[in-house]
């Protein structure tokens, strides 16, 4: 029998094609760019320079990472002092770097406020979603480091050094270490239920459309997720791939072969039925529900103690309220809810990396 989607579900469905008809152009395509300035990406005009942007996101991903979030110290610190930190951390890293190691660094929302400075429009505080379980002393920042290494003693002798140069002006707020399991090179890494989780991620073309700033600048998403990894994986395959929409196996999408087969939402079995199921997370979390809009996913798993293992949800993107409204979607009908708990969050302003000889924190002004 046909599956029917709920109302709500016919639209989203519906939503793209429509979109694309108006347009006589898929919903992907330049001409379909909407005047809404969150979904609008930019030119991709080759013409354009290529934006000076931070390491530590386009660039491939080390098997761990270490996420340090701090808040401006009791003190007060000016905003020449925050500056004079950045530097320090920007100039350290070139002259005597940790092998292998790239810091990443970002502002929290608060931190322009309590010095003064007009915030980017954009970087607000995420809203609260339904089942969300955060624990506030877990997220939120006012200037948060990615470092992503090659160990964990790795991102740890870096964090040592953030840390010494941050003294009297950042306070630690939180740390949470990650990984990447051992795979073969060139291969999509899999998440602790086992499946490829990032595979359908822009290419290094459509980063400049969708995750850089003409500046080089953009924004970083970050959630941890606990994932109920043994409920999930007890599950016949076959229902665990109706829950992603994936084959576990090859990560193609349902009704395909290959990994990097096209998505097709609009595919039936000769039953009739969709492939992907209208609760599927990749149908729910699809960009042409967005008008094309794109995230760029940069995961990690995490291990804390034995009750609390998942996914650390990193995504950089030119518009947090992207993430919103695909995190709207998802909270609401996402099969994989009953398997998950959202615990931790962060957003925060990627710098653009700094012209040649100048430090990094200039543009904090
Ligand atoms: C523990 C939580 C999550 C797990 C285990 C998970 C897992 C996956 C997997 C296995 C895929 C398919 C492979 C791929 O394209 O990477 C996927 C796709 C995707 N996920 Fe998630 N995900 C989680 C949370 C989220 C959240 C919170 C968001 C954003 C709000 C999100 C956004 C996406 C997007 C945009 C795609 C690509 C969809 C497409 O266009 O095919 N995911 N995820």
């Amino acid at each position: 029998m046909t599956a029917l989607p709920s109302p709500r579900r016919r639209t989203l469905l519906a939503a793209p094609l429509a979109a694309a008809t108006a347009c006589g152009a898929p919903a992907d395509t330049d001409s379909t760019r909407t005047t809404d300035s969150d979904a609008s990406g930019s030119s991709g005009d080759k013409s354009r320079p290529v934006p000076r942007t931070q390491p530590g996101i386009a660039t491939a991903q080390p098997a761990h990472v270490l996420l340090l979030a701090h808040d401006l110290s009791p003190a007060r610190p000016s905003v020449r002092d925050v500056r004079r930190v950045l530097s320090d951390w920007w100039t350290d890293h070139a002259s005597r770097p940790v092998p292998g190691v790239t810091p990443t660094v970002a502002l929290g929302p608060a931190l322009h406020r309590k010095l003064g400075l007009t915030a980017p429009p954009r970087l607000k505080d995420l809203p609260s979603f339904p089942h969300d379980r955060l624990e506030p002393r877990h997220g939120g920042g006012d200037v948060l480091v990615q470092l992503c290494g090659p160990s964990a003693a790795a991102c740890d002798r870096a964090a040592a050094r953030i840390a010494a140069r941050a003294t009297g002006v950042l306070v630690p707020r939180w740390r949470q270490p990650g990984f990447l399991p051992p795979r073969p090179t060139g291969e999509t890494p899999r998440n602790l239920f086992g499946f490829k989780d990032g595979t359908q991620n822009p290419t290094t073309d459509e980063l400049t459309r969708w995750i850089w700033h003409d500046d080089g600048s953009t924004f970083l998403v970050y959630r941890r997720i606990h994932m109920h990894t043994d409920t999930f994986t007890t599950l016949p395959t076959t229902h665990q791939e109706q829950i992603i929409g994936r084959h576990r196996t090859t990560g193609a999408p349902l009704g395909a072969h290959h990994e990097h087969d096209p998505v097709n939402l609009y595919a039936k079995t000769p039953q009739g039925r969709y492939h992907i199921p209208t609760d599927a997370h990749i149908r729910l979390a699809h960009s042409r529900l967005d008008g094309g809009a794109r995230m760029l996913r940069r995961g990690y798993s995490y291990d804390n103690n034995t009750h609390d293992h998942g996914l650390l949800f990193l995504a950089y993107l030119r518009d947090p309220a992207l993430f919103t409204r695909v995190q709207e979607r998802l909270a609401a009908d996402d099969a994989m809810n009953p398997f998950i708990e959202h615990r931790a969050s962060a957003v925060a302003h990627v710098l653009p990396a700094p012209p040649p000889g100048k430090p990094l924190g200039d543009q904090l002004h």
